[in-house]
């Protein structure tokens, strides 16, 4: 059974599709052990709630700095005990020292094709304004696994979304979440969590 601690900061609709994906079997041998927020109004606390899944939050604003948050950080995390740690929408720098100790362990969902607008800055609405911004047809997501750089980590899977005309970086955003990260992460997961994914000098196969 692989135990994952999901990290959220928002609205958790992919922390969602994981808590859906193991309840209807789509994600198998999987449990939820852990949600953890830096946001203590994140509405991810409150799905979490829902299916019973223990939820705690980090908040940075409760520590004098950002070396103490990120000890009470890995603690919140090594407590949970998970074999993964899942980044469904954190928007917190992960502290390196969480990074290696979970080295391959840990993996991020990134709302377009990488390397395209991705690195630093781009999170959020941001990555759809720029996808819009340079006029490309075709975008999507990626889930990969984290290393010290930002979204440099090995790519387990990616999926790509048509850019309609009349497109907002909202309705984008909605597109992208709907037909590829809702999909995409769970499948990653299910993929995992029945050792069908090997890294192998920075690049990830999926066997069987
Ligand atoms: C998603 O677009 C995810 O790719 C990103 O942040 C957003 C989180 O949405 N990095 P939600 O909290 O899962 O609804």
């Amino acid at each position: 059974m692989l135990k994952i601690a999901v990290c959220v900061s928002g609205g958790g609709t992919n922390l969602q599709a994981l808590i859906d994906g193991v309840q209807n079997g789509l994600i198998t041998n999987t449990r939820i052990v852990r949600v953890i927020s830096n946001n203590r109004n994140a509405y991810a606390l409150e799905r979490a709630k829902q299916a019973g899944v223990d939820a705690v939050c980090v908040s940075p604003r409760d520590y004098d700095d950002r070396g103490q948050f990120n000890q009470a950080l890995l603690k919140a995390v090594d407590e949970a005990e998970p074999d993964l740690i899942v980044l469904a929408g954190f928007l917190v720098v992960v502290p390196p020292e969480l990074i290696r100790k979970y080295e391959n362990r840990i993996v991020n969902i990134h709302p377009s094709l990488i390397p395209s607008f991705c690195g630093t800055g781009y999170y959020g609405l941001k990555v759809h304004e720029a996808a819009l911004a340079r006029g490309v047809k075709v975008t999507g997501a990626t889930v990969h696994f984290v290393d010290e750089g930002t979204d440099t980590g090995p790519i387990i899977m990616q999926k790509p979304v048509a850019v309609q005309e009349g497109d907002t970086p909202e309705t984008l955003q909605r597109r992208v979440m709907e037909e590829a990260e809702w999909v995409i992460l769970p499948e990653s997961i299910h993929l995992i969590a029945n050792g069908r994914v090997q890294v192998t000098d920075g690049h990830v196969k999926i066997s069987g």
